[in-house]
């Protein structure tokens, strides 16, 4: 049986290398479908999490993943020998910045010669994490090519094997689009590649759309996340301008969104979160290097939204002048911590930026944040903080309240009826119906 015909009766067996926020949800979609799904993760807690039917990730729900682990449809392993016994190959695994703001392909390089180990003939090999245009052609291509287990001879590609790149677009805690849901772009190495790629993929998504390679589908995801960090470096930088004019941004975003046509609303924010928007412009700026192009739009863009937490520290502290208090001993209080709301994802989060600094100006800091009990160790940085219970009481403790992440579960009339001042990044007080001579943007 070919490959195609084991996708099309769901026969194939699919591997998820990385079973974080990208490759669990997948993992489950096809489970869902009726395929036999093998996780692969070098964490082994997350894989006894799996394999106990549990989340991980607060806004994947357990019910499916019981569901899934119980009907035998999805499992887990860091045995990546079993990589031989799967027909399609999915790579989900982190490609972050290194000390330097460059490309870390460790993981998918790691990966790509982990799967290289044990590749034969029929299987294709798919990569969703996202990269810089030419990493399927230039660093997967030949590492599968000439795979040992090819033996004397090489795999050719669209005969013997199949590649492609698909980027991820998953937003996580979106009500209205989940992985199933969002239109996936696919790029395959050669014609054969791309056939397999969307046919895999039409059983799990509601629309593919074919590229004719996979530097086109990689360029995709980059134009994507370029597009938003640049609009939002500007509402960032319009923000500050009119600031000075004692004009409210968010009140002419609202207006100019009335626009029916050639406007799309960008928000402002006490900076860049995630692993997206902060990183992965930095790859396309890395590899344009190499062509002698300087990427000034990612740069500027970098420097106007790398400067917001400062932005926001140094209204605090009129604010606080205004209450005749400095920073310098006051007690603040941050309001979220992870990079956006209604999530348990802290990577790249202002909120830790905004600790950083209102620590090192020798501000006493607390933060309060319902799906954060304890700020983890991330690479950059190790609070030993655990959240502050918000109530009216412990509100009143604090000279300033920084609202960083605009949780829907905060109770903002609490908060703004006991805080002596408010200071709010994402105009989260005002969309709740809350205005106080307290309560000052930033
Ligand atoms: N999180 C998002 O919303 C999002 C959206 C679009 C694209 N992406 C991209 O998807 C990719 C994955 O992101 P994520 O958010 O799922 O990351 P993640 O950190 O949540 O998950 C990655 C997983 O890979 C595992 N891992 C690392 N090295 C491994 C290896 N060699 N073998 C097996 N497992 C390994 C990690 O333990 C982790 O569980 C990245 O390239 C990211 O840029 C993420």
């Amino acid at each position: 049986m070919d490959l195609i015909e084991k996708i099309q009766n769901k026969s194939a067996n699919i591997g998820i290398i990385g079973l974080g926020y990208v490759g669990l949800p997948l993992s489950l979609e096809f489970a869902n479908k009726g395929f036999n799904v093998l996780g692969f993760d070098l964490d082994e807690n997350k894989i006894k999490y799996l394999m106990r039917g549990e989340s991980y990730i607060k806004h994947i729900g357990s019910e499916k993943i019981k569901k899934s682990v119980s009907e035998g449809k999805l499992g887990a392993t860091s045995d990546f020998a079993k990589i031989t016994d799967m027909d399609a190959i999915i790579i989900c695994v982190p490609t972050p910045l290194n000390e330097y703001r460059e490309p870390d392909m460790s993981y998918v390089v790691g990966t790509a010669n982990t799967i290289a180990k044990y590749l034969h003939k029929g299987q294709i090999i798919i990569l969703e994490s996202t990269t810089y245009p030419g990493t399927t052609k230039d660093i997967l291509l030949p590492l599968f090519e000439n795979a040992k287990s090819s033996g004397n001879g090489k795999f050719k590609v669209g005969k013997d094997f199949f590649l492609a790149f698909s980027p991820e677009r998953e937003d996580p805690n979106n009500s209205k689009y989940s992985t199933s849901t969002i239109p996936k772009v696919v790029g395959g190495m050669t014609e054969e590649c791309l056939k397999i790629a969307t046919a895999l993929y039409e059983q799990v998504i509601v629309k593919t759309v074919p590229v004719s390679s996979p530097s086109v589908a990689e360029a995709t995801k980059l134009l994507e996340n370029i597009y938003r960090s640049v609009n939002i470096a500007l509402v960032n930088e319009l923000k500050m301008v009119f600031d000075r004019m004692d004009i409210d941004i968010w009140e002419v975003i609202a207006a100019a969104s009335t626009k029916p046509f050639g406007f799309t609303a960008f928000y402002p924010g006490p900076g860049l979160g995630g692993h997206c928007i902060p990183i992965d412009p930095f790859y396309l700026t890395w590899k344009a290097r190499e062509y002698e192009i300087n990427t000034k739009f990612i740069e500027l863009a970098g420097e106007i939204n790398t400067y917001q937490p400062y932005y926001v520290v140094d209204k605090a502290i009129e604010v606080l002048n205004k209450n005749k208090l400095h920073l310098n001993g006051s007690r603040v209080l941050i309001l979220g911590a992870s990079y956006k709301k209604d999530i348990d994802d802290m990577r790249e989060s202002p909120s830790l930026k905004l600790i950083e600094l209102f620590i090192k100006r020798e501000a006493l800091v607390d933060y309060t944040d319902p799906y954060i009990p304890t700020l983890p160790k991330t690479r950059k940085y190790n609070f030993a903080m655990e959240s502050v219970d918000l109530t009216a009481e412990s509100i009143k403790n604090y000279d300033l309240v920084v609202l960083s992440t605009d949780h829907t579960d905060f109770d903002y009339k609490m908060i703004s009826s006991n805080a002596k001042a408010i200071l709010d990044t994402r105009n989260a007080f005002e969309r709740n119906g809350i205005k106080s001579s307290s309560i000052y943007k930033a």
